[in-house]
């Protein structure tokens, strides 16, 4: 038993961190550099890597790139404009500062993106920032010693997952968990008909007793024992009384000139 309770939690963990709440996006505007990008000059290829981590004292450059990373393809070096952005999904609250670590590599060969050999690293940016969820950064420069990187980046959160750090999560759905959408916030809104926190609560009939009715689809009005009439807020005499009334369930009130226990003798 000892055993089987880690390896189920370690299961259940694994499943959660598998789904991302948002993503980091990192576009590469442009980029030149003065020096000779490739020892081959010929079919010269290049490709960046993204790392975040958590903003940090002294940036190191080197791994665990805490926060998530990523890569281009590579691309002939005077198309960069063109290249698709690097995305990296995180699955934690967006904390809003982090460190940013951009590196420019030249590719051996077009299909390889070797990052091991330190030779073929043409620049490296390493900087802290900080960015709101949905906020554009502008498009930022940076100079290295011989060349020039523009780029972008922007955080958004996953579909379902709202907020200042895309940890609130609304899902709409219709069934006995909920009836609900999700407002531009993420917060629920109830279908028409329903109510309560999870909108799981039926809105009964209007005019529908509160105490002596309830429903469990909107608009109806079912009455609890002993009472009756379309809104529920009429006593049920005894059932035998003939010619009687109540007050509350099962009495019989014997009308004017009759009695008996179930009002049924004519008193004159
Ligand atoms: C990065 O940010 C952290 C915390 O915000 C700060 O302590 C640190 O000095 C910064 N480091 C650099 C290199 O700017
Ligand atoms: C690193 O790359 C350079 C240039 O491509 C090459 O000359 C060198 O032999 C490589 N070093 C290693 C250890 O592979
Ligand atoms: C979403 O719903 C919440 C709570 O009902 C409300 O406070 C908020 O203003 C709504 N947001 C929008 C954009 O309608
Ligand atoms: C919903 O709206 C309230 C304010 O009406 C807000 O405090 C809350 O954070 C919103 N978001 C969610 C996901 O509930």
């Amino acid at each position: 038993m000892a055993n089987v309770l880690p390896a189920c939690l370690l299961l259940l963990l694994s499943a959660h961190l598998v789904r991302s709440v948002g993503v980091f996006e990192l576009k590469v505007h442009a980029f030149r550099s003065a020096r000779a990008l490739c020892q081959r000059a010929v079919d010269c290829r290049i490709f960046f890597r993204l790392c975040l981590k958590h903003s940090q004292d002294v940036i190191l450059p080197e791994p665990p790139c805490t926060y998530g990373s990523g890569l281009t393809e590579p691309f002939s070096a005077d198309q960069i404009s063109s290249s698709a952005p690097i995305r990296v999904p995180f699955n934690f609250k967006w904390p809003g500062t982090f460190s940013l670590i951009i590196e420019v590599w030249s590719a051996e060969s077009s299909s390889e993106q070797s990052t091991e050999n330190q030779t073929n690293l043409i620049t490296r940016l390493a900087t802290n920032r900080t960015l709101a969820i949905g906020e554009e950064s502008a498009q930022e420069v940076h100079q290295g010693e011989q060349s020039e990187l523009h780029y972008s980046y922007h955080v958004v959160c996953d579909k379902h997952y709202y907020g200042d750090s895309c940890s609130d999560y609304c899902r709409p759905r219709d069934d006995s968990f909920g009836h609900f959408t999700c407002n531009s916030t993420g917060n629920r809104t109830c279908l028409e008909g329903w109510d309560g926190v999870y909108c799981t609560e039926p809105i009964c009939l209007s005019g529908c007793s509160k105490e002596y009715g309830y429903c469990e689809t909107p608009g109806e009005c079912q009455c609890r024992m002993g009472w009756e009439g379309p809104l529920c807020d009429k006593c049920r005499r005894h059932p035998v009384c003939m010619h009687g009334t109540c007050s509350q369930p099962w009495q019989c009130n014997c009308k004017k000139g009759w009695g008996g226990l179930f009002c049924d003798q004519y008193l004159n």
